[in-house]
């Protein structure tokens, strides 16, 4: 699948099949992807615990069925929990070090010098407590579940995240460290609903998201480059698809839903 297409596919899929299991492969496949993402000073402070339904023990799948899981994470038959470790910033010189070893940081063969001398003193141990605050490190994760998640779609799977109301409950019941901030949990499954799962989300005008040279200045948008974009699969028929509303019906029916029909 190209780029284009992958993105525009990726959508968030809330209907899962939960008998069909997912392949290990292609878990492995999301978290290579994860761990290729881009990281401020290379620090990799991304990390997941992957819960197969069917092997996991019956305490962790309660740890995870949060009431804003719900039938999201009762139809899954992976999830995966994305957290950080913030100790991994207190690794964060070794990791410029590396870079600079294998010559993609810096020029010259003064770099290892300068890179003691001018940029590590940067780094203070100040500036990395500080540097582990809630910010760049939740930014960079992101990008490494951004990629996973198109891999996921890439592959034929379905994904979504979910948030919760008890990060902590999450944490201390996979046993994860205290340096270890949750950060979402991610459904995986191969879909039960059809590939367009409702169509294409409301988006914010281009115009209003994005400037040119100056904040107020609005990008101009390209129709041709819209159309191309069409044409490659990026933008697809927008929600709602005017035969959505049968799908919700036979996909309640078909999974048994008989919630509250939102949670
Ligand atoms: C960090 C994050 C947390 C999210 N948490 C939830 C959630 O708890 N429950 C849910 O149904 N969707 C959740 N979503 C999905 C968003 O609601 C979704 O992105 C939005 O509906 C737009 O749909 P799309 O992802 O298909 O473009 C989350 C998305 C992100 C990025």
């Amino acid at each position: 699948m190209e780029l284009s297409e992958a993105i525009g596919r990726r959508r968030s899929t809330r209907f899962l099949l939960p008998h069909k299991p997912v392949e290990r492969h292609k878990i492995q496949r999301m978290l290579e992807a994860a761990r290729l993402a881009s990281h401020w000073g290379n620090a990799s402070t991304l990390r997941a615990v992957v819960v197969f339904r069917d092997e996991a023990p019956d305490e962790v799948i309660e740890t995870l069925a949060s009431p804003v899981a719900g039938y999201q994470a009762r139809l899954a038959p992976v999830l995966i929990v994305w957290f950080l470790d913030t100790a991994a910033v207190d690794e964060q010189h070794d990791r410029l070090r590396e870079l600079v070893d294998a010559g993609v940081l810096g020029y010259g063969p003064d770099r290892r010098r300068a890179l003691e001398e001018v940029l590590i003193p940067v780094f203070s141990k100040e500036t990395l407590e500080h540097l582990k605050q809630p910010g760049l490190n939740e930014m960079d994760c992101g990008q490494g579940i951004a990629q996973a998640t198109l891999v996921a779609f890439a592959q034929g799977l379905a994904t979504c995240l979910l948030g919760t109301a008890n990060p902590e409950r999450i944490r201390k019941g996979l046993g994860m460290p205290e340096s270890c901030r949750f950060l979402v949990t991610q459904t995986v499954g191969y879909p039960a609903e059809s590939p367009e799962a409702g169509g294409q989300r409301p988006r914010r005008p281009f115009e209003e998201l994005f400037h040119l040279n100056a904040y107020g200045n609005a990008f101009p948008r390209d129709p041709a480059v819209v159309e191309d974009l069409r044409r490659e699969g990026m933008i697809q028929d927008p929600a709602p698809l005017p035969w959505r509303e049968e799908e919700l019906e036979v996909l309640t029916r078909g999974l048994g839903l008989d919630g509250n029909g939102i949670l």
